[in-house]
């Protein structure tokens, strides 16, 4: 089954969104087996964005990371990375469709409150950066 990595990044955190992202995220169906709240390290930050070094907007990024306490997650299901994308809405909040939660709660590119794995293949990779083996739970539901 596919597994997608989330972040509540630390405006989504300083503004009480945790609770409005696990909710949405479980009411699609997604099944959440991993999740911690940290205050994220320089060196987890700089892994984690590794892709933007040297983008205008990095050094900003990583500081506004690690400024605050994140929520970060593991949410499985099918389709999972693409159901997760599809719920946060586009990077930049103002292109976010309604009903989305960037669009819903979000409104500027450097304060858009989650990340999400833009593809299988990054999921894998934040997963087992973000996590250890041991910390993601399988579990079943009665059906
Ligand atoms: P995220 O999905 O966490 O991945 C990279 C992040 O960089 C992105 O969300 C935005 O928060 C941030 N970002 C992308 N483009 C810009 C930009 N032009 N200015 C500031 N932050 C940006």
């Amino acid at each position: 089954m596919e597994q997608t990595f989330v972040l509540v990044k630390p405006d989504g955190v300083q503004r009480g969104l945790i609770g409005e992202v696990i909710a949405r995220l479980e009411r699609r169906g997604l099944k959440l087996v991993g999740a911690k709240f940290l205050h994220v390290s320089r060196k987890l930050a700089e892994e984690h964005y590794a892709v933007h070094k040297g983008k205008p907007f990095y050094e900003g990024l990583i500081n506004y990371i690690t400024s605050a306490p994140v929520m970060a997650m593991v949410w499985e299901g099918p389709n999972a990375v693409a159901v997760v994308r599809q719920t946060m809405g586009a990077t930049r909040p103002y292109e976010a469709a309604p009903g989305t939660i960037r669009h819903d709660f979000g409104l500027t590119v450097s304060r858009n409150l989650t990340h999400a794995s833009d593809s299988v293949e990054n999921a894998i990779a934040e997963i087992t950066l973000w996590f250890k083996p041991e910390e993601l739970v399988s579990w079943g539901r009665d059906t």
